[in-house]
């Protein structure tokens, strides 16, 4: 959990900015609640100096340096994060290609790490960094030679004997399961710019969340908010509380990628709900499930009732007490009533003909909502179109009675 950069104002990113935000963290409260990496991604370099190998940070984004900027954040009891590409070049917008320095290997872009794994982890690990992203660009697309790369700087980490979270960019599912042998998180889908893309994410991770679990997870890209003046991308405000719904259930890395000195009390309360956060890093670590509905469309375009794809999904994901966490969603046009039934949805948590009574707590209401016989099911009305959500603990639990005829 924590923040990163990117969304807010891509590749311009400046050590005023992070401080900013740091600001926010920890006066918000939620680095106390968990987001606790503080995550620079593209734009603290200028290149690579071919005779050293160096990078060249910019020290006019960064004054400090990044050993410098990473002892301000680690000052502030706080983790810190590099990010660099495993391709010959870097990615690089438009605007901050204009900053860098070219190089033979890469021309105007600023060089990637490919060939210099050894140089740059021991420039990661000497900068204090606790997380590195390290993205795709500038590289093969190829599985093998992706997993090769990805390997290399997977050991020269391990060879700094620092701790980094290794985090992996490769924006596709084939990163999974092999991603756990690679790194920490794998990503795996394309950037997340808007909600159209989250769901390609969303549906992506359909398929794999089996392949999540301590000390590797798939990451379907940062949560995030509305776009702002820099922003490179954005959503509204119900979208961003259906996003952190799902990735509380898959589970997902919760990192926050806008400027939170813009982000309204609204939104700082969806990422700061604890009920929430504390099924995103439920102990059992359980892979979430989608019950019902297929791929998630915006439901305008695909009307074909032969077709596998949905505007309604219902996710659910058992916790460590044995409740169970439920996201019901509606990505249509239309308000709709979504519908756990006993045959295609109870009888999947396995809770069906057993007799026992759901105790249902909404999530972003904060309020118990009332109990139901397993055996009816569980009926979710109105849910709001274009991304409306109801997210649910339930608790299944025998009544009195019942339980004395057991004995
Ligand atoms: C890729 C990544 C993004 C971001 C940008 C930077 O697109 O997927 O998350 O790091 O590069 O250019």
């Amino acid at each position: 959990m924590g923040f990163n950069s990117w969304y807010a104002v891509g590749s311009e990113v400046t050590e005023k900015f992070m401080k900013d935000n740091v600001a926010v963290l920890l006066k918000s409260g939620l680095a106390n609640k968990g987001y606790r990496y503080v995550n620079v991604d593209e734009g603290w370099m200028k290149g690579r100096n071919e005779s050293t190998g160096m990078f060249y940070e910019d020290l006019e984004m960064f004054p400090s340096g990044m050993k410098g900027f990473g002892e301000w954040v680690h000052n502030k009891g706080l983790l810190y994060g590099l990010y660099t590409s495993r391709g010959i070049a870097q990615c690089c917008t438009a605007a901050y290609v204009k900053r860098c320095v070219p190089s033979k290997r890469s021309g105007i872009y600023p060089e990637g790490s490919n060939g210099f794994e050894e140089n740059d982890a021991q420039f990661f690990a000497n900068a204090g960094a606790d997380f590195l992203k390290e993205d795709s660009c500038g590289a093969s697309e190829d599985h093998a030679v992706a997993y090769g790369d990805y390997a290399r700087m997977r050991d020269a980490l391990n060879r700094t004997g620092r701790s980094i979270l290794f985090s992996l960019c490769g924006w596709h599912p084939w990163y999974a399961p092999v991603g756990l042998s690679l790194a920490n998180s794998w990503r795996i889908s394309g950037d997340g710019n808007d909600w159209r893309a989250h769901l390609d994410g969303i549906n992506k991770m359909a398929a794999i969340t089996r392949w999540t679990g301590p000390g590797g997870w798939n990451d379907p890209d940062f949560l995030m908010g509305p776009p702002g003046p820099k922003a490179v991308g954005g959503q509204n405000e119900l979208q961003s509380k259906a996003q952190m719904s799902l990735w509380c259930i898959f589970p997902a890395p919760l990192f926050i990628s806008m400027d939170l000195t813009q982000a309204s009390s609204n939104l700082m309360e969806i990422w700061g709900n604890q009920e929430a956060i504390a099924i995103n890093q439920d102990r059992a670590a359980r892979a979430g499930k989608r019950l019902v509905g297929g791929n998630l469309t915006l439901g305008r375009t695909d009307k074909s009732p032969t077709s596998t794809s949905s505007t309604t999904n219902i996710w659910a994901k058992q916790l460590d007490d044995g409740a169970w966490a439920m996201v019901f969603i509606n990505t249509g046009p239309v308000a709709v009533d979504i519908v756990c039934d006993v045959p295609t949805c109870i009888a999947k948590m396995g809770l069906a003909n057993v007799g026992v009574t759901l105790h249902l707590r909404d999530i972003w209401v904060r309020a118990d909502i009332g109990s139901v016989p397993a055996d009816s099911g569980i009926s979710v009305k109105n849910v709001s179109s274009n991304a409306g959500v109801v997210f649910l603990r339930v608790t299944p639990s025998f009544q009195e009675q019942e339980l004395l005829q057991l004995v």
